[in-house]
Order: structure tokens, then sequence, then C-alpha cells
């Protein structure tokens, strides 16, 4: 399948920069103050999400794998056999060893993830418990262009795994614009697998971003940390709390760091005035209802095929397959 892409289309522009300064600038120059949540993930911060995934309040991690758990010999079946597996930032690999586990002789692994250790590792890991498996690892940051190798067996289908409702990140017509280009790669028969934390109680869903222990502020705050290091930033990060409050109308958790003072943050040529209690928003995390989701991935090319979920209907494993 040489020259099957994932490529970002012009309109998610945003998304394709790679550059930290001019995100920056550009995030805080604007009105409200915005910055893009996927400078969390320096060593530090994939270290904190790692434990915020191991929470008590963040139910997200534990359902979907109780949900995939579960469900694994459906999931396959669903599947079939040969299928070629395309997973999108699988990380350490933890839910996509159960549902390889369970695949009927799946043909290849194509692990797509921006971390070359991880993706070493995992390949690794994947490699002594799937011997027989091929596996090609793609190191690279799915929301560029990214062009999938060919593998040695002809698959039945292909389908993209994309787990974790990192789906949640995107604003609604960026996730559109996204299940779009993967809609594009799928081929005759392909389809998607995707992890989408579905809407429920507030006080639920806020608790899984102000956790007791701290962790999640910690991870809010390393943003700033990250930039200090990286782009020659001087945030105090003792002037800044972390806040995460439920937009119930836009169905999203929005994500703050809060100015506790008035104060300046110098950052190359430029002087940032902050007044006491202005917010930056780094990040929305949306909830979908599985109707709501379903639609989402229709306007983007996928037929809705079935949902499973856990008793209490806090997360939904979809899966889709590409309109022909
Ligand atoms: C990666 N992503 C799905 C997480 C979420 O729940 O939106 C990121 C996160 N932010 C705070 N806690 C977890």
């Amino acid at each position: 399948m040489a020259g099957d892409s994932l490529t970002a289309p012009q309109q998610i522009s945003t998304l394709e920069s790679s550059d930290f300064l001019a995100d920056v600038i550009a995030g805080l120059s604007s009105s409200p103050r915005t910055l893009p949540c996927k400078y969390f993930y320096d060593e530090r911060g994939a270290m904190l999400f790692q434990k915020i995934c191991e929470l008590p309040e963040y139910y997200i991690t534990r359902t979907e794998i109780d949900i995939l758990d579960r469900n694994r010999t459906e999931i396959a079946s669903q599947l079939g056999p040969n299928v070629e597996l395309i997973g999108l930032g699988t990380g350490a690999g933890t839910k996509t060893r159960i549902l390889v586990e369970a695949l009927m002789d799946p043909a290849v692994y194509i692990p797509v993830d921006i971390s070359e250790k991880q993706l070493r590792e995992s390949t690794a890991l994947f490699q002594k418990i799937f011997p027989d498996l091929e596996i090609l690892p793609v190191c690279a940051d799915y929301l560029q262009p990214v062009v999938l190798p060919t593998p040695n067996h002809k698959p039945a289908r292909n389908v993209v795994y994309f787990p974790g409702s990192t789906i949640g990140n995107f604003e609604p017509n960026e996730a559109m614009e996204f299940l779009r280009r993967i809609a594009n790669v799928c081929r005759e028969n392909g389809g998607l697998l995707i992890g989408v934390d579905l809407k429920k109680d507030q006080d639920v869903i806020e608790a899984a971003y102000n956790d007791r222990a701290g962790i999640t502020a910690q991870f809010n705050l390393n943003l700033l940390a990250h930039m200090n290091r990286e782009v020659g930033a001087d945030f105090d990060l003792d002037q800044w709390r972390h806040r995460a409050i439920y937009n119930s109308s836009a169905g999203r958790i929005e994500m703050y760091l809060i100015s506790e003072v008035d104060q300046f943050v110098y950052l190359d040529e430029h002087k940032f005035h902050f007044r006491r209690g202005e917010k930056i928003t780094t990040e929305y995390s949306y909830k979908y209802a599985p109707e709501g989701f379903a639609a989402l991935a229709g306007k983007a090319g996928f037929e809705f095929v079935r949902m499973w979920t856990d008793n209490a209907r806090l997360f939904g494993v979809f899966y889709f397959m590409v309109t022909t």
C-alpha cells in the first residue's frame, strides 16, 4: 500500500505547524488566549499523562481497556481475519495488545507514533509476543502527512485503530476532517475502530480533570515549564493555577491556566500582560453522545456498524466501515 497517506488537508494548518515558538506567540496574542494541547507531551508531560491514566477519578483509560477486554472476541470477529491494523498514537500498546491477541490471523500491524522510544519499545514487545506477525512501525506525527509502508502479504481489509478518545481533543470540524483523512486511507471494506468518551454526569467528568492528587494540575502547569525550557519564556509556575470546567452547551471539558496575580511574561521580543484571574485555554476534551459521534463520522465517509460500551455507558468503542 505504498502511497496510502494520511495527508492533512490545508484547512487544518494550525495542527500542521511544528513551530513551537510561533504557535505560542500566536496563541498568547489571540483573544481568548490559548496554547495548543499537543505541547503537553514533553518527557515529564508524557510521564504525568501516564499517571493520569491510573487515577481513580480518570475513568477513561480503565473503562476503555475493560470494554476491549470483555468484547475482544466480538470485536475481532467484526474486524474479520487477515486484517491490516493501523494503530494511531497507540503508545505503549496496552489496548492494541488486547485487540491483536484476539484477532484471527492478522496480516500486519502498522503502529504510527510520534515517540520513537515508545515505538521502539512497543515494537520489540509485540515482536516477542506475536513472533509471526509482520510489524511495520512508523515514527511520525499522524497529524502530518504520513506515507504508510507496504506489507508482505495482501490483507483482506485495512482497519485504522484510534484509541484513548484523543479524537475528543479536536474541535468537531477538525475531528471531521481528520476522520475524512482516515476514510481516504481505508480501502474497500476498510474500517475504523475508535475509542470515544461519552456524555455523562457533569460531576463525574469534572472530577476526572480535577483529581484530588493534583496530577492533572501538574500536567497542565508543566506546559509552562515546557515553554520556559524550549522557547525561552519566563513563566513563574507559582503564579498560575489549574482549572477544568465542563461546558455543557459545548459538550466539552475546558482546561485553563489562570493567572494568580497581575503579571508580565517575556518571550522572544514579546511582553505579554496577564491580569489577575485571566485565563489561558490549554485543552478542550469533547464528550459525545453515541448518535452525535456516529453522525460526525457519517459526514466524514463512515457508516456506523456498532458500539461496545460499559454498563454505566461512560465510554464507547465504535466500529465504522468506510462507505463505498
Ligand atoms: C489525551 N486525551 C484524550 C486526554 C483527555 O482526556 O482529553 C488528555 C487529558 N487532559 C487532561 N487529562 C487528560
